[in-house]
Order: structure tokens, then sequence, then C-alpha cells
């Protein structure tokens, strides 16, 4: 593999080799999917709010303790990231009820959970990322129980990080999507990325969705809610 050789395309993001084995570029799109890939459309401006949002956010996390592939952003677009095998399991944090839990479960969406609910879902396109157990994640061999305890743990302290960092910026989080990846020494770091594609943000004080729903839910006003976003994390306000 040679430097500049796409390695994987997604729904949102291409992966290029570079020069050094152990680094990929991360190059991110405006193309957007929901319901697994039924619905299709572009979120225009979507791929350089995303990489710059998932860029800042990874980086404070990273100042309080949180390990992430964060290498260096190259372009409006694009990051340098370390290379890891994903795990294939995505860690979804729920503090308020909306979306499929709502949905499955019965309970109203805005409904504040008692603490944080910590899921795994199985990733895998063909299966519709199915809702999984630790058991079924150590019966396909998705991770070690140690590990499973790892992604828990990692999950409930970036929850707390978050929820702080947006509600500064007059955002609720709702809920959001993780993904981790192995390093080639077997160490867990987060990985993917963090924006209103992969959270549900709320405007605090009206509640007004500002994130992917707009578009699952053809709220109309997407790329303003995008940018709305986008303006509030890196604008410094009073009191940040
Ligand atoms: O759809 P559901 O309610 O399970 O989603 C929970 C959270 O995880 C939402 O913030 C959603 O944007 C995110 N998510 C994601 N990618 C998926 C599934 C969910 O980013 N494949």
């Amino acid at each position: 593999v040679t430097a500049g050789t796409l390695l994987y395309e997604g729904k949102a993001k291409r992966v290029f080799a570079t020069d050094d084995a152990s680094v990929v570029k991360v190059s991110y799109k405006d193309d957007a999917t929901a319901f697994n890939g039924l619905k299709k459309g572009q979120i225009i401006g979507k791929g350089a709010i995303n990489n710059q949002l998932t860029n800042l956010l990874f980086a404070y996390l990273g100042e309080n303790g949180i390990k992430t592939h964060l290498l260096e952003q190259l372009s409006e677009r694009e990051t340098l990231v370390r290379k890891v095998d994903i795990v294939p399991i995505e860690v979804v944090v729920r503090n308020i009820a909306a979306g499929s839990f709502s949905k499955r479960l019965g309970v109203a969406e805005g409904e504040e959970l008692p603490y944080p609910l910590v899921e795994f879902y199985y990733k895998n396109d063909e299966l519709g990322d199915p809702l999984i157990t630790d058991e079924h994640a150590l019966i396909l061999g998705l991770a070690t129980r140690a590990e499973l305890t790892e992604l828990r743990n990692q999950a409930i302290k970036i929850d707390r990080l978050l929820q702080q960092r947006f509600l500064a910026s007059g955002l609720i989080l709702v809920d959001f999507k993780l993904e981790f990846g192995r390093t080639s020494e077997g160490e867990i770091i987060l990985a993917d990325e963090i924006s209103p594609d992969t959270c549900r943000l709320w405007d605090s004080e009206t509640r007004k969705k500002l994130d992917k729903d707009r578009f699952r839910q053809d709220l109309g006003g997407v790329e303003d809610a995008y940018q709305e976003v986008f303006a509030r994390l890196t604008s410094l306000r009073e009191g940040q």
C-alpha cells in the first residue's frame, strides 16, 4: 500500500494510507444516510463541519484524560489519525429518551433517564446494527470482558465531559454513538467521529433539534442546524 491509496470508503468518510504505516488520513464527505442507508442525501458543508467539530471535541477529551486517535488536522475536511482496528461495537450513551430507545420501549421522547444508559450495538450493516448484550459480544468474539468494561467506563467518562462542554455552548446532549479502536499495542482508544451526525443535540432553552434528526425526520433547516452547532462550539463565549 502506497501513500494516497484509498483503504476504505464508508458512508460519511474515506480513509487513505499515508507514508507512515501507523497513520491514516480521514476525509469527510457531505453525503448523508439514515435508516441503515435506506435514506440518502447530501448536507452541504457537513464534511468540513464534522471534521472540525470532531477534532475540537477529541482535543478537549484528550486534555481531560481520554485517549483518542487524533493526530493532526490537515484541512477543513481532512485529518491524520492513528491507524487502529475498529472494535465492531457501536457504543451508544443516552441521557434523555429519544430515537430507537423511545420507539422500542415506549418511553416518550424527552424523558430524562435516571442515569446514563450505555448500550452496545453490533456494527454490521447487513444485519442493521442490532442491539446486543455483553454475552452476545463475548460469544461473537467482538471484544473481551475486560474490553467491554473498558468501553463502558470510557463511554461514561466521555458522556460527563461532553455534557459539560455542550451545555457551555447552550446544547443538551441527548444521546450519542462512539466507536473505539485497538492500537497495534492492543490499547483501546476513541476513534471515528463526534458530530451532529452521531449525537442528538437540542437547544438548551427551546429544545430545538440541532442534529441529524432534522435530516432523518425531514424537519428542514438541516444545513443551518449543523452550522449553528459549529458556530456555538467554536465561538468563545463568556464563562467558557
Ligand atoms: O437511533 P438511535 O436512537 O439508536 O441512536 C442513538 C444515537 O446514536 C443517536 O445520537 C444517533 O445519532 C447515534 N447513532 C449513530 N450511528 C448509528 C446509530 C446511532 O451515530 N449507526
